[in-house]
């Protein structure tokens, strides 16, 4: 009896994949332009870096995330006074370094001064280091000047209504380190937001860039056709909040032809649920977790 059902489930899962596939290859031949299809490349995002085991948007956490494999390094900004684009996930630093105050009203010099790790061995003593100890906080150029044309972020514009000129200055950091390409597959760089505006704007001034227009969810998620249509007129893809989607949501984006990259996907029992919904890539801060289940899934399903 029990055998059966396995063998029930394994059929099932067989011809769940088989449809998976099917809907690939559909979508693999209208996207060449961009990015890389699932078939090809299930994308892991190291969101903030591999920000399970190190201060999140440090560079010790960026560089885990690359040595774990990622595909992306996630990365949210927030602007200085004086004009500066950190990565800060928050609007103030109170959260992530031993400083108070918010980002807009501190110059880039007092931020520098502040300990972006510590706070990190505190909460989280089983992964702890003393070299988190006194880490700054990175600018968007000091990361590029790191990790080069080798690598590719995937960037938020937080707040941008916060901070008027964010997309100008993005979009100038990027020309001057030659991260634009002429469509996404050439590009190093994803930009992200849940500001449709800012997305619009980052369209309007760098046509080629590849968006994503995160959506969060406060109930199960919904979308209509008319939305996701709407979306594809600026953006490759869409990044819903895992925890309110199901397959049905990412297989009629899907069908849409569009990238689905949900956030935060953390275990992997859910890394495996996402994996058979069908989605193209996660926002993850278990870099190598992600890496081990996308390679059982794909042994399982070969
Ligand atoms: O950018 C994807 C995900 O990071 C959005 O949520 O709050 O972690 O930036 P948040
Ligand atoms: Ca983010």
């Amino acid at each position: 009896m029990k055998k059966s059902f396995k063998k029930m489930g394994l059929c099932l899962l067989s011809v769940g994949f088989i449809f998976h596939a099917a809907s690939t290859i559909a979508f693999a031949s209208k996207d060449e332009a961009n990015l890389p299809s699932p078939e090809e490349k299930i994308l892991t995002i190291s969101h903030r870096g591999a920000s399970g085991y190190a201060p999140e948007h440090t560079i010790p956490s960026y560089r885990l995330g690359e040595q774990m494999k990622g595909d992306y390094i996630e990365i949210d900004l927030q602007m200085t006074k004086d004009g500066s684009l950190i990565a800060m996930h928050d609007e103030t630093v109170n959260r992530t370094t031993n400083g108070t105050g918010r980002v807009k009203d501190l110059t880039l010099k007092e931020i520098k001064q502040l300990d972006a790790g510590s706070w990190f061995n505190r909460q989280y003593p089983q992964n702890a280091k003393p070299e988190y100890e006194g880490l700054q906080v990175p600018t968007l150029e000091e990361i590029i000047q790191t990790f080069g044309k080798g690598s590719k972020y995937y960037i938020e514009t937080k707040s941008p209504e916060v901070y008027p000129g964010m997309e100008e200055k993005l979009i100038e950091t990027l020309k001057k380190y030659k991260l634009i390409g002429s469509n996404g597959r050439s590009s190093n760089v994803i930009i992200q937001s849940f500001s449709k505006e800012s997305l619009q704007k980052v369209h309007h001034l760098s046509p080629t860039i590849p968006l994503v227009q995160l959506l969060s969810y406060s109930e199960p998620a919904t979308i209509t056709d008319e939305e996701i249509e709407t979306i594809k007129t600026y953006a490759i893809g869409v990044g819903p909040s895992f925890s309110r989607i199901d397959k049905a949501y990412v297989q009629k984006i899907r069908s849409h032809h569009l990238h689905i990259h949900p956030y935060t996907v953390n275990t992997e029992e859910d890394m495996r649920k996402a994996l058979e919904w069908g989605v193209t890539g996660v926002f993850t801060n278990y870099t190598d977790r992600f890496q081990k289940v996308i390679k059982e899934f794909k042994k399982a399903h070969e």
